[in-house]
């Protein structure tokens, strides 16, 4: 039998800087809805990537003096490294400097041309280049874009136009004929009325300015809009009009899940452009909301970023996957604080989910060697713990199928609380002492069965945690697939359980909030040398003062791991250097060592230390040595460098 297809897809980010959580949200989310479809015995195809092309990337490119596609190729290998380390498993990563992309949008533009769909005039208009998107004055906010708030700018140029005027109407017909198709729809009604109401215009599709862009096939001075171009990802990614087309498959595709801010583009030009092609339209949007600090949006160009790799080392992925999950409602703005993080950490995570499997296991590896026996001492009161859990992935089920994914993981915690509670009530440590063994294995065997069900049904939120329950309970493959999570019983006799430490180990707050802000600081303090690369003149190579240092004294800074604070001498005068070479380098490695210094720095203090200069060192995150010469007597302290 043929399975039934789903195509779900995330918004292709800029690649304009390192990610945040932000960016991790609407991933987190589309690989869970992904990964739950896979279970349900759909054949998905999750797609993801980057939109690389563009003014902001070409000025950020220069800003550090790299050519746009070394820049973000950069920047895509972090990127797929952040995907892996969040356990995300797309089945294709679209760039749209892929060669196959690229040749997908010139036919697309050609194709829409000679249909008369677009056409060549002048555009002269505002234009914000955050946002790369067209204003009107009537649309700006104190004459500001009214997407970002920021200086808009304007462009007065020779341009193709895109017909989306002739749109309108068929657009309205196709939202009043499939309610379901914008979501939620707060945000469809927000959209008719500030656009429709007024009027669509006709939209500028090229630019003659940008030169990284895709070109136009026949006008090659004009590149194509990058939202033209990034719109066709959706289509490109699954090779539209190529000889490996996959459309057949997967269009139209059953969720486009992008956010708020960025809606109206996938709700109103990228149906117009379809309809143009002769394209069924998707079956849904969905416009989410933002994960915010006190009410502002976490965004790179808003100074609060929050760097998703600091928290997935405090505590674990499936950690910060469950937050992200759980705590923001779909559609809605969330919070998002460490605080707020470590504490469901440890509240949901290890007090109810992790306290439930260690004590289970501890009570079967105590009371039994670890065997489960299935008993049938059964009492009234098991009932309700055995119906919640038949029915959890039912419910699980429905609320998916709704996208209400904090509320499917609210069901699979009812039953974690449910099986505490059930601790509480039936009391195995009694049973045992008073020798009721029948009645202990059968409250033992429902708790373990229920874990077994919780294990099953976490399996598309979490990546690692589900593996090692079902490792914890000793269960075999037949009985961990999907469908048997709903038949409570299947736990075999004899099965045996192993004790392991929590699964979520409890954090110290307040101690680990204190390591976040530090590892945050050093890595700003990355990134500003990262950014700092410039061409320099020889005069100001000249500047740069080198010099033979001996290093005479070395302490550890105990609020870093990474730093040691120096003393060198450097002949007429001893320097106090903080260097981060904690991790490369023991005490002893580099005691009496002679090194280069770079000598006129201006003082920086690090974690509270004042340090007069820098430790010349190569190499990456994993080895790093630093430049140094033999320890003789002929070069001494002092001596320059030329
Ligand atoms: N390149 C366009 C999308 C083209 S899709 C055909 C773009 N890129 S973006 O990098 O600026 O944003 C990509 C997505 O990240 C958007 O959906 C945006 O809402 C999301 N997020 C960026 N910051 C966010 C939060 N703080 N919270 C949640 N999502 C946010 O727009």
């Amino acid at each position: 039998m043929q399975s039934k297809h789903y195509y779900i897809t995330t918004p292709i980010y800029y690649p304009s800087g390192k990610f945040h959580v932000g960016h991790c949200y609407c991933t987190v989310i589309a690989d869970t809805i992904a990964r739950y479809k896979r279970l349900r015995g759909y054949d998905v195809f999750f797609m993801t990537g980057t939109d690389e092309h563009g003014q902001k990337i070409e000025r950020k490119s220069k800003e550090v003096n790299k050519t746009p596609k070394e820049y973000v190729d950069d920047i895509v290998k972090d990127t797929k490294q952040l995907w892996d380390d969040l356990g995300i498993k797309y089945d294709k990563y679209i760039r749209t400097t892929d060669e196959e992309h690229v040749k997908c949008v010139q036919k697309i533009f050609e194709i829409l041309y000679k249909k008369g769909d677009i056409y060549k005039s002048e555009y002269e208009g505002l234009y914000c280049t955050p946002c790369e998107s067209f204003w009107t004055e009537s649309q700006l906010v104190n004459g500001k874009c009214p997407d970002c708030g920021r200086d808009v700018e304007l462009v007065k140029e020779e341009s193709y136009f895109f017909r989306l005027s002739k749109y309108q109407e068929k657009l309205l017909k196709f939202y009043e004929e499939n309610p379901e198709f914008l979501e939620p729809i707060s945000r469809k009604n927000e959209l008719i009325n500030n656009f429709f109401k007024k009027g669509l215009e006709d939209l500028c599709v090229s630019r003659v300015g940008v030169k990284w862009g895709i070109e136009v096939p026949f006008d090659k001075k004009h590149t194509i809009y990058v939202w033209i171009d990034a719109l066709s990802n959706y289509i490109s990614g699954l090779g539209y009009l190529s000889d490996k087309s996959k459309i057949k498959e997967y269009w139209p595709a059953d969720l486009h899940l992008v956010g708020k801010e960025i809606f109206r583009f996938h709700a109103m030009i990228w149906p117009a452009l379809l309809m143009a092609l002769e394209l069924p339209i998707p079956k849904k949007i969905f416009g989410h909301g933002w994960l915010v600090v006190d009410g502002n949006k976490i965004s790179k160009s808003f100074g609060n970023y929050k760097d998703p790799r600091v928290y997935i080392k405090a505590t674990s992925r499936d950690a910060l996957r469950y937050f992200l999950l759980h705590e923001v409602v779909l559609g809605q703005d969330g919070n998002f604080s460490e605080e707020l993080f470590l504490e469901k950490s440890n509240s949901d995570l290890s007090n109810d989910l992790g306290n439930l499997v260690s004590r289970v296991t501890a009570m079967v590896c105590k009371y039994n060697d670890g065997v489960i026996k299935k008993c049938n001492q059964t009492e009234a009161y098991d009932y309700e713990l055995i119906n919640v859990a038949s029915k959890t992935v039912e419910n699980v089920e429905n609320l998916m199928d709704d996208l209400k994914i904090n509320e499917a993981l609210t069901q699979i915690w009812n039953l974690i609380d449910k099986s505490n509670k059930y601790i509480d009530l039936s009391m195995p440590w009694i049973l045992a002492k008073e020798g009721k063994f029948d009645r202990l294995n059968t409250v033992l065997y429902n708790l373990v069965e229920c874990i077994r069900i919780i294990g099953i049904s976490l399996q598309p939120y979490m990546v690692d945690v589900p593996s090692k329950i079902f490792d914890q309970i000793g269960v075999s493959d037949d009985i961990t697939t999907w469908e048997s999570s709903k038949e409570f019983g299947l736990l075999k006799d004899g099965t045996v359980v192993k004790k392991k430490e929590n699964l979520f180990p409890r954090v110290d707050i307040k101690e680990e909030i204190k390591k976040m802000n530090q590892e945050v600081e050093e890595n700003k303090n990355i990134q500003v040398e990262e950014n700092q690369k410039e061409l320099i003149t020889i005069d100001e190579l000249d500047k740069v003062e080198l010099k033979i240092g001996q290093i005479l004294d070395i302490e550890k800074i105990e609020k870093s791991k990474k730093l040691y604070k120096l003393t060198v001498d450097l002949g007429k005068e001893k320097r106090t250097i903080v260097s981060g070479l904690v991790p490369y380098y023991t005490e002893n490695e580099l005691i009496n060592k002679k090194v280069v210094v770079v000598t006129n720095l201006k003082p920086v203090k690090l974690c509270g230390v004042e340090s007069n200069g820098m430790i010349l060192a190569s190499g990456d995150k994993d080895v790093v040595k630093i430049l140094s010469v033999d320890n003789s007597d002929i070069v001494e302290n002092g001596s320059n460098i030329h």
